[in-house]
């Protein structure tokens, strides 16, 4: 049997949109029965070793899952070899990643919301410098693409 698809969710900080990405993939693939491995990373550094912004915890835990847990990371060229789907949350993450990726990576790479019916090409909005309501955008948002690319999983 093939192995179960491995797939990087990327943003900025990897302390707001990624880990709540993550999250949300990670629920939505156990509740269809999907067997994935799902990480998240940021393109930036300052956050290395940080568990995830309290607003973005707040969020998840609104919505009944527990992110405290998770600590920043930033994506390593390792990471064009270990994952399947490297999936950007913005259009400027995906360019970087798009700039970081060594020739013959295998890692596909897409904007989260590509995945979801009618909203390819959009971005998930950065909530860091906002007030809580961004966050529950990018709650929806994160929701949207967690259903979608378990979609596309599926599809493989
Ligand atoms: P994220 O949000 O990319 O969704 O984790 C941000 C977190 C931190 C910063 C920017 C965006 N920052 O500038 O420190």
């Amino acid at each position: 049997m093939a192995s179960p698809p491995a797939v990087l969710l990327v943003c900025l900080g990897n302390i707001c949109r990624s880990p709540l990405a993550e999250a949300a993939l990670r629920h939505a693939a156990e509740a269809e029965g999907l067997d994935a491995e799902i990480d998240s990373a940021g393109t930036g550094d300052w956050h290395i070793g940080a568990p995830p912004d309290p607003r973005a915890q707040a969020v998840a835990r609104a919505n009944g899952l527990d992110i405290a847990h998770l600590r920043g990371r930033q994506v390593a060229r390792a990471d064009f070899d270990r994952f399947d789907h490297i999936v950007a949350l913005d259009h400027e993450n995906l360019r970087v990643l798009k700039s970081l990726r060594p020739a013959g990576s295998r890692a596909r790479l897409s904007l989260l919301l590509d995945h979801v019916p009618g909203r390819a090409g959009e971005a998930v909005a950065d909530p860091y410098f906002g007030d809580d309501t961004g966050f529950e955008t990018t709650w929806a948002d994160v929701t949207a693409g967690a259903a979608g690319l378990v979609a596309t999983l599926r599809d493989r």
